[in-house]
């Protein structure tokens, strides 16, 4: 965060807005095809503080090490134009303003950092024009700043991102996605780890799409068996039934692996989850490299010491309730 002199006033808050995270529980890549899949959003986030800033306008996350001009250009860092078509679609005139970010999620790990990110930056920007954002609104502004990061994604990270809490997510080409809210009958503890950032998700996505034409038949049995375990999944977790979906989950891990978007990092990463008593352990996002996801049995102390295994071989690990959102006014 800059440095301001003792005597100088703080510049003004106009606006704060936060968002979660999100891990895909199941269905990632299938998702791209139209196969469901089951996500969940974070008690982890980003928090955006919109101040005013001559210099605007500007965009400055001291977690990252970024400090960066706006700039709606095809050559601007696609950090600085993503955050551009937000401003420029929700408050066009505030240009003398600094986005501040504080963020608990690291980028580019498959953990939805960037949705979280823009939806944040919009609700702030919303507070700041002083007219709040419809959710279509709000949909619509996020899904055109994250094609600059993944091309054409399938919106499931915008949408769990924007809704919070568990969602079964359906991508549907020229009609509204489905997205339908899950309630479990407890909370739901899960343990995220990670070694390195992933590959890209537009890379891991065109990478698949790849072998799906050199492949087809094979490829597209795998995409559909993962959004039929996705739907297991979903029954799994109306019922409370923690066992059968960490099955699930560890099936689809095979599955992804298979489909070549696994690594060998995340593949030890799994197999210490599973040994130190994970119900299921599987990669979540893009993969090859990023984040992978152990589902517990919802006990927080035996959630605690697989964190601490997990450090012990160098994995940066937490823990999660799945469907959670960040507190008010500060990241969790
Ligand atoms: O960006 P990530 O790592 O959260 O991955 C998104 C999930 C994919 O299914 C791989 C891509 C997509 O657009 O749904």
């Amino acid at each position: 965060m800059a440095e301001h002199a003792p005597s100088q006033a703080p510049p003004a808050v106009l606006g704060t807005g936060a968002a979660g995270g999100k891990v895909i529980i199941l269905g990632e890549h299938a998702v791209v095809y139209g196969h469901p899949a089951l996500a969940a959003s974070l008690d982890r986030g980003v928090v955006v503080r919109v101040e005013e800033d001559a210099r605007g306008p500007r965009f400055e996350a001291p977690h990252w090490n970024v400090s960066l001009p706006l700039e709606a250009a095809a050559d601007a860092q696609p950090l600085s134009q993503a955050l551009e078509r937000v401003r420029l679609a929700v408050a066009p005139n505030l240009t003398r303003v600094v986005l501040r970010v504080e963020d608990r999620l690291p980028l580019g790990s498959g953990l939805g950092s960037s949705a979280a990110l823009t939806v944040a930056v919009a609700r702030a920007l919303a507070q700041a024009r002083q007219a709040p954002l419809a959710p279509d609104e709000l949909m619509r502004v996020v899904q055109n700043a994250e094609q600059v990061f993944h091309g054409t994604p399938s919106g499931v990270d915008q949408a769990c991102v924007v809704t919070g809490g568990i969602i079964r997510f359906v991508r549907r080409e020229g009609a509204p996605h489905l997205v339908e809210e899950i309630a479990a009958p407890h909370p739901v503890l899960a343990v995220v780890a990670l070694l390195r950032p992933h590959v890209g998700t537009k890379e891991a996505v065109e990478g698949l799409r790849a072998r799906r034409l050199t492949h087809p038949r094979t490829i597209n049995a795998l995409m559909g068996e993962l959004g039929a375990l996705a739907d297991d999944g979903v029954a799994a977790l109306r019922k409370g039934d923690l066992s059968g979906l960490g099955e699930h989950m560890n099936l689809a891990h095979g599955i992804l692996h298979a489909l070549g978007v696994s690594s060998p990092d995340l593949d030890q990463l799994v197999a210490w989850g599973r040994t130190y008593g994970a119900l299921g352990a599987k990669l979540t996002g893009a993969g090859v490299g990023g984040a992978v996801v152990m589902l517990t049995d919802g006990d927080p102390g035996r959630m605690e010491q697989l964190v601490v295994k997990l450090r012990g071989h160098g994995a940066q690990a937490f823990g999660v309730t799945l469907g959670g959102r960040p507190r008010q006014g500060g990241v969790s």
